[in-house]
């Protein structure tokens, strides 16, 4: 990989070993993305389109039909199970290297959290974990984003840590900061006058785009919340490691502690796709209900479907079938406007708009070939991302 990921307290070592299987994941899935998957778009053109066209007298009205039609070609079923693979193989070389140094990292975490520190975490282990996380794990990363294995675990945050650095080819930047910091950067060109005091991000996992934002707004008071323990144990000696100050809470998104209107911008990053229905709008819900009036609510996501080519559609969706992202496809279809206006917010103050995304706000473009990792579901981080929010 171009871009190595900077050591803290808690990142995960490689072995020799484990180092040398990590950099064939990332050649194998590289190689997948940008020589196999595209032969997807030919295999369509050339053969699955035409025999459609031919069957039914038209083409495919949307991406599910496109898709029910892919799945009996071969090469997109050889490409599908390769991509599939390479995820799996993916948290296998990361999930064994940390099992090796599990105690060392758990105690790395306990003492960087030990008694008085710049950050703090509460924990709570009477909250009911909802099925759409509880059941389901999350882009195939084995045990979800739930798993609490025993006393100190940070197993999972290691695991997200690591994983997501090599997934994205580290195309995030070396402290992981490329997709908080895209966030930072589209609010402050869109929002130059927002002074925050109380910031809060919802499903924060290990904490990057946090740290961001404790970077970006000095004089911010900032809280982050997520469901899963293991995951805020690591955020929070993370951030003690990064010299960070963050209030870490273990809270479900859709209804937490905090006061009515307590917040001048709320903000979540990757969180939306991967909650089931009803989450997402008591989510839009919970944010209106915290942020103060004249407050922002922004969620950096994966662009909807609406207006998207179909073939460009398909593709996207490849991971609500394929990698473990049940949620996914209905979220890209959701009318965001009317979401938010259920929510409370007025039709007129809501935003939909693409801004830079996470590799050229890192600084990673020039490293690492951005295009080929548009290819198939998320873009990776190269490319543009996605903001829909609003204004209270
Ligand atoms: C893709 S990750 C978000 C990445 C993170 N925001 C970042 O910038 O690196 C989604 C996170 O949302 C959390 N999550 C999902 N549903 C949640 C809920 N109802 N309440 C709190 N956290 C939730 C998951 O545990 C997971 O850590």
């Amino acid at each position: 990989m171009a871009v190595k990921q900077a050591q803290h307290g808690v990142l995960p070592e490689a072995s020799h070993d484990e180092a040398a299987r990590q950099d064939f994941v990332f050649g194998f899935s590289k190689h997948v993305l940008s020589s196999v998957v595209p032969g997807n778009r030919v295999a369509y053109e050339r053969r699955v389109g035409p025999a459609f066209e031919k069957r039914e007298g038209r083409t495919p009205r949307d991406r599910h039909e496109l898709r029910h039609a892919m799945a009996r070609d071969a090469q997109y079923q050889v490409s599908s199970a390769l991509q599939r693979t390479t995820q799996e193989m993916l948290w296998d070389s990361v999930g064994e290297s940390i099992e090796r140094q599990w105690d060392t990292l758990r105690d790395n975490a306990q003492k960087l959290t030990r008694g008085k520190t710049r950050s703090t975490l509460t924990l709570d282990p009477e909250l009911a974990m909802p099925n759409y996380i509880g059941h389901n794990d999350h882009h195939a990363m084995p045990g979800g984003y739930a798993t609490d294995l025993a006393d100190g675990d940070i197993f999972s945050g290691a695991l997200y840590d690591r994983g997501a650095f090599i997934y994205t080819d580290g195309l995030l930047g070396p402290h992981m900061e490329g997709s908080g910091l895209s966030v930072l950067r589209f609010l402050q060109a869109r929002f130059p006058d927002l002074q925050p005091r109380r910031i809060l991000e919802l499903g924060c996992t290990t904490g990057a785009t946090a740290s961001v934002l404790s970077r970006g707004y000095l004089d911010a008071e900032i809280h982050a919340v997520d469901i899963g323990a293991a995951l805020l144990r690591y955020a929070h000696a993370r951030a003690e490691a990064m010299g960070a100050t963050i209030h870490f809470s273990q809270q479900n998104a859709e209804k937490t502690t905090f006061e009515d209107g307590s917040f001048d911008l709320v903000v979540t990053n990757a969180l939306l796709h991967e909650t089931a229905h009803q989450a997402i709008h008591n989510i839009i819900g919970e944010c209106h209900r915290v942020l103060r009036k004249g407050g922002v609510m922004v969620h950096a996501e994966q662009p909807q479907f609406e207006g998207m080519d179909l073939f460009k559609a398909f593709t996207h969706d490849w991971d609500t079938y394929n990698n473990n992202e049940p949620f996914w496809g209905t979220v890209h279809d959701l009318d965001l406007e009317d979401l938010a206006v259920g929510a409370g917010f007025s039709r007129g103050n809501v935003f939909q708009t693409f801004a830079p995304g996470a590799a050229a706000s890192a600084g990673t473009s020039d490293h690492v070939a951005v295009d080929p990792k548009k290819i198939m579901g998320s873009d990776r981080g190269g490319g543009l991302k996605f903001y829909y929010g609003a204004t209270k």
